[in-house]
Order: C-alpha cells, then structure tokens, then sequence
C-alpha cells in the first residue's frame, strides 16, 4: 500500500514541481520593470547645451507653414482668439533671415489658451537637421504669452542627442507682421542631456 502511495505521490510531485519552477521562469523572461546602471544605456556625465536659432512663422501667401486646423464658435469674437489652434512645420534658421542655414523645424500645434490676454499652449517638437543633433529632437511644452518681450517654455523631454532632456527656451520676437500674422522669433534654448 505504502509503496503504491509513493509511486502515485512522487511522480505527482516531480510534475507539480516542474510545473511550478516553469512558470516561475515565464515570469522571469517577461519581467515588466528592472533596474539598470545609467551606464548600460551608454550614458556618461550629464551636459548643459546652449542653442540659439530663429522660427518663422508664415501664416500668409501661397505657402503658409502655419495654418488654423481648429477654431470655436467664440473664437472670431473673442478679443484672443480664444480656442483657435494652428498646425505648424515652422522653418528653424541660424539667423533672422529666412534664407540663413537651416537648423531644423519646429512641428506640432498651438493654440489660444487664453481668454484675457494673448496667451498660447505651445506643444511642439523642435526637430533638428544640423550637425551632431541632425536626427535629433527635443521636445517643447508650455506658455506663451505672445506680446511679452521675453516667454519662458518648459522643453520636457528628447530624442537622439537629446534623451532624457529637459530645459526652457526663451523666445523673443524678432519681428512682427501685424497685418499677415507673420513672425520671426528668436529662440534661446538650455537644455540639460547626455
Ligand atoms: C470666423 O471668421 C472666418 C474669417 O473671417 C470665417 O472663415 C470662419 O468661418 C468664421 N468662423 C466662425 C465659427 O464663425
Ligand atoms: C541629416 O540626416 C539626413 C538623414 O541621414 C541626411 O539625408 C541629411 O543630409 C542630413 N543633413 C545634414 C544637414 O547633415
């Protein structure tokens, strides 16, 4: 009897045992989070980089690099133009002339967040084409109160040269078409990365 019960029992737990050290190995190679060393991801001392660059906003003519996708039916009457939202792939030159080196493009939206003064969200990704950050962008997201000599926006994140960046870029406007909406403003971004 003893024997039968033993030759039952221990193939049973071979199997149970099996069983239970597979599975615990499934979990293993599916693992969801782990630890690493900054090093594994090849990354060494942290930088500060400084870039100074312009953006032309071209809202007029028969190429316009910024146009309207969005509005709300207040919009037209609100003295901002609350709930307007505009697309963008703005050219990013070296210096205020539209024909100077091309830097990049600053691509994503921006729209009147504001209804008593003139106020942008800006969520826009600077994607740049020049030298070592050719590839590379960085990621911007804030406000801008558009008639402020200086505005101060958060860059939150990056790609490329620009993993794990964050940083604010000061923007000034350089120039100001009040007639077409056209603007040139320079752009002074600080920004920490690998
Ligand atoms: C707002 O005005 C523009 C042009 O002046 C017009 O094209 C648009 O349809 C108007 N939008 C609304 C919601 O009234
Ligand atoms: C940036 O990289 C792209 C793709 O590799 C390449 O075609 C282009 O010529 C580069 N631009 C500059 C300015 O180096």
């Amino acid at each position: 009897m003893a024997k039968l019960v033993s030759s039952i029992f221990i193939p049973l737990a071979t199997v149970f045992a099996f069983f239970f050290s597979s599975s615990l190995a499934a979990v293993e190679t599916k693992r969801f989070s782990s630890n690493l060393s900054p090093a594994s991801l090849g990354l060494r001392e942290e930088k500060l980089s400084h870039l100074h660059f312009y953006f032309h906003d071209i809202l007029s003519g028969p190429k316009p690099t910024a146009v309207r996708v969005a509005e709300a039916p207040v919009t037209n009457t609100s003295s901002t133009a609350f709930g307007a939202v505009v697309m963008i792939d703005d050219l990013l030159t070296l210096g205020p002339d539209p024909d100077s080196k091309p830097v990049g493009r600053a691509q994503g939206i921006y729209a009147s967040a504001s209804q008593g003064e003139a106020g942008l969200l800006m969520a826009m990704n600077f994607a740049f084409t020049e030298g070592k950050y050719n590839g590379s962008t960085l990621s911007v997201l804030g406000r801008n109160k558009v008639f402020d000599a200086v505005r101060e926006i958060a860059i939150i994140g990056g790609s490329g040269a620009f993993r794990f960046a964050r940083g604010y870029a000061q923007a000034k406007t350089h120039t100001l078409d009040l007639k077409t909406g056209n603007a040139i403003v320079e752009y002074s971004a600080y920004v920490f990365h690998y």
